[in-house]
């Protein structure tokens, strides 16, 4: 075992943790030993609190290390540390089975991709409109009004690298501080923290499995005040494939209509992943929602491109040239090349087309065989996902039980430490999306893998299925 290499590993997956510092590649090979204290260490940092003054402490050379109140109040993303650590696993030598990532294993479909090189090729290389380029977003026009039933103008889109930017600088545009964004759990990691970055208070709504994870309108009206500025909706959800049926999305509708100073921000990102008899609706497509509801859509699940760093907004023009007026001090246009691949994207037909239609097609296969494996294993509760590529499941049964070697299962952090350490499956603990008595599967993955995670899970869960509660 190489020490100088596990410290350094040790070092980046504790970077990682606290600061969202992705992994360099790793070549090493070591042992189990190691990487159990790997583990070790990945469990004390997870839970580790961070003290802008302990951070201080380590200053030798006089430079004060202080980080802003805004980073200092932020939580690192869980969901890209638990990738970046079994990724260098993985290249360390470890056979994990990377069950974490929220992206797609499909290539980017090839007329997309030629699109990107020919966008090279021919010199398309240089900066855009900050907004977009107008052939981009005059197609994501014509796509809202032919799939999604909503009307804009190019003004009223902005395009940004990568949804995650469309909803930060959404968030950033029109809230202030004090205000309060209403976001139901199980959440997308990232909504409490883009809240906080905005100096606004997160106003967390629980769901439950039993209700397929949809928001109680009565507990949404009841939870409203004279602050609240945001709904942040998902459908079809990360981190619980849930779809929110437009019977519910119209009774929420009618309760956010009574505050003429709540928004809605509407993720539709996963909405061309969706399972029939399931449909996507449009927020915006409501009556009354328009006004404010302010859309977020991207390229990264449904057309397996992740790396082209490509998302949009559509909204109100007032609220639209605000995240516009943001875009253009942090980043300036999306690049010009994803920009052109995008256009080709939204040219494969409606939603999506054969590519994506074949796709979906194989993700349902996939949640159809895990619904089946895990219904047969004790003590886990399922809600039947309708969209996107996760299950959320509940495994709270197998808390507080002991496993021989391993010690107490706590919650879901230890389960997923526990699954990592004898099953080598890279899970990511429900905590991390507001509900700890749940962990979430990304079935992107092919079936022979998902296959062999299931037997893995079944046998390590089967060990502690016989150990006592303690
Ligand atoms: C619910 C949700 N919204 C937005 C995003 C951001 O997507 P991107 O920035 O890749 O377009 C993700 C990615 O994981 C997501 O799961």
């Amino acid at each position: 075992m190489n020490q100088r290499s596990l410290g350094s590993l040790k070092m980046e997956a504790t970077a990682a943790y606290n600061c969202r510092i992705p992994f360099r590649e790793h070549s090493l090979a070591f042992s189990h030993r190691s990487l159990s204290s790997l583990h070790f260490h990945f469990t004390h940092t997870l839970r580790r609190p961070r003290h802008p003054t302990a951070t201080m402490a380590l200053n030798a050379s006089h430079v004060d290390l202080s980080l802003s109140p805004r980073v200092n109040a932020v939580k690192p993303s869980k969901t890209v540390a638990i990738s970046d650590l079994a990724t260098a696993l993985v290249q360390a030598g470890v056979p994990v089975i990377r069950l974490a990532a929220g992206e797609p294993d499909f290539d980017t479909p090839l007329p997309i991709a030629e699109a990107g090189i020919n966008a090279i090729r021919e010199g398309y290389t240089r900066y855009t409109p900050n907004a977009g380029t107008m052939e981009l977003r005059q197609a994501i026009c014509r796509k809202l009004k032919e799939e999604n039933g909503i009307t804009y103008t190019p003004d009223q889109v902005v395009v940004s690298n990568g949804a995650k930017q469309s909803l930060a600088q959404a968030v950033l545009a029109v809230c202030s501080p004090g205000d309060e964004v209403i976001i139901p759990a199980p959440f997308w990691v990232s909504y409490p923290e883009m809240a906080r970055l905005a100096d606004a208070t997160p106003v967390i709504l629980p769901t439950s499995i039993s209700d397929n994870f949809l928001l109680d309108p009565k507990l949404l009206e009841s939870k409203i005040t004279e602050r609240s500025r945001l709904l942040i909706l998902c459908s079809p959800s990360n981190p619980t494939g849930s779809v929110y049926p437009k019977v519910l999305l119209a009774e929420i509708a009618r309760i956010v209509a009574k505050h003429p100073k709540l928004l809605v921000l509407s993720d539709e990102i996963y909405e061309h992943i969706i399972y029939a008899p399931a449909t996507h609706t449009s927020f915006a497509s409501l009556p009354g929602m328009w006004d404010r509801t302010l859309t977020v859509n991207g390229f990264s699940k449904a057309f397996a491109m992740t790396g082209w760093r490509l998302g949009y907004i559509a909204g109100p023009k007032h609220f639209i040239a605000a995240c516009g007026k943001i875009q253009s001090q942090l980043t300036s246009g999306a690049s010009s090349i994803a920009q052109k691949a995008a256009v080709a994207a939204l040219g494969l037909g409606y939603a999506g087309g054969e590519p994506v239609a074949t796709m979906v097609k194989a993700f349902r296969e996939r949640r159809d065989f895990l619904v089946k494996s895990f219904k047969e294993i004790d003590g886990v509760k399922i809600s039947e996902p309708q969209g996107a590529f996760y299950l959320f499941l509940d495994f709270s049964f197998y808390y507080g039980r002991a496993a021989e070697g391993f010690g107490k299962i706590e919650d879901s952090e230890s389960l997923c430490r526990y699954l990592l350490d004898v099953g080598q499956v890279a899970l990511v603990p429900g905590s991390a999306f507001g509900d700890d008595t749940c962990i979430r599967i990304s079935y992107a993955e092919s079936l022979t893998t998902l296959q062999a995670a299931v037997e893995r899970i079944k046998k390590s869960l089967a060990r502690l299925s016989s150990a006592a509660l303690v």
